[in-house]
Order: structure tokens, then C-alpha cells, then sequence
């Protein structure tokens, strides 16, 4: 059976920016073996969250979901791995904290729905989307080397 390497995109939002869980929440993606291909710190701006957010249009937490996610830094991430579309969606649990499984990260993390601390793509077609909302083509880094390539003895250089 042949095993393919997805990518999604991953946000910490700016409640698991600003109180300090950035670092706790990339190490668990990290821990499970997923690749960092791409990473950065933004503001997100009206425009981007309208995009990002469009299957949400209309419905009653709209404006408040916009209101959240361009309320302070976010950190954006594309991860890369086998199934990680589903797997970071599992590590993250349930949209509402108090339905997420305890080891989650919105369990562990979080309270409320509102303010869940973290963004992952549901579907291949959605990470495709998002990561074009958030990053150029160039900005992710797939050329990746393994420690035996990189490291080199003196007499080599
Ligand atoms: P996300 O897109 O952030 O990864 O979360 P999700 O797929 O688990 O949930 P989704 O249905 O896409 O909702 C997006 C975000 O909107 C907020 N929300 N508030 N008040 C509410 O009923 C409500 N429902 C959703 C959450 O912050 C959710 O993550
Ligand atoms: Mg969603």
C-alpha cells in the first residue's frame, strides 16, 4: 500500500498567542512527527479572515468569529505528514473545548468554543485554500536535507 504525505494548515489563534502557548502547541504537532514546511507570526487582516472564514458567512457567530481571529497575533503554520489533515485534527479535539478529549490540545488548553486556541484545515480542498490565503509558494521550505547530508567533516570544506 502506498502511503502519501499530506499537508495542512495549522494557526495558533491569538488567545494561544497572547497567553503564551505557542511553543506547547507546536510541540505537539512537532512530537507526533509532523514536518514544519512553513511558519510565521502575522496580524491577520479583515480581508484574510473573510477569506479564511467564508463558509462561515451569515451565521450568528460570524462577526464575533472575525473580531477573535484579527484580534491579536496569530501563528501560522504549514504541517506536513502522513494523514496530518486528520491527525492534527485529532490532536486539536472537538471544536468546543468542553466535547474535546482530555490529551487534546483544546482540552488541555481551553474552555470555550469561542476562544479554542487553535486552527486546523478539516479537508484536503480546505488546506489547499487556507495555505494560499496565508503563504506564497516560495515561503514553504520542502527541500529538506536529512542530519547525515548536512553534516559535513572539516576536510570536506
Ligand atoms: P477551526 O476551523 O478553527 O479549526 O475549527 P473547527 O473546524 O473545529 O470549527 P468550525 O465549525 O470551522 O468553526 C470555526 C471556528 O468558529 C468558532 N465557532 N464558534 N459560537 C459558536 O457556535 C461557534 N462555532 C464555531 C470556533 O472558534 C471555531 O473554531
Ligand atoms: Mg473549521
Amino acid at each position: 500500500m502506498m502511503h502519501n504525505e499530506e499537508r495542512t494548515f495549522i494557526a495558533i489563534k491569538p488567545d494561544g498567542v497572547i497567553r503564551g502557548l505557542t511553543s506547547t502547541i507546536i510541540k505537539r504537532f512537532e512530537d507526533k512527527g509532523y514536518k514544519i514546511i512553513g511558519l510565521k507570526m502575522l496580524m491577520v487582516t479583515n480581508e484574510m479572515a473573510a477569506k479564511h472564514y467564508e463558509e462561515h458567512y451569515g451565521k450568528p457567530f460570524y462577526n464575533r468569529l472575525i473580531k477573535y481571529i484579527t484580534s491579536g497575533p496569530i501563528v501560522a503554520m504549514v504541517i506536513q505528514g502522513y494523514n496530518v489533515i486528520k491527525g492534527a485534527r485529532q490532536l486539536m479535539g472537538a471544536t468546543d473545548p468542553a466535547d474535546a478529549q482530555v490529551g487534546t490540545i483544546r482540552a488541555d488548553f481551553a474552555q470555550l468554543k469561542e476562544y479554542n486556541v487553535v486552527h486546523g484545515s478539516d479537508c484536503a480542498e480546505s488546506a489547499e485554500r487556507e495555505i494560499a490565503i496565508y503563504f506564497k509558494p516560495e515561503e514553504l521550505c520542502t527541500e529538506w536535507k536529512n542530519m547525515a547530508e548536512i553534516v559535513t567533516e572539516k576536510e570536506d570544506l
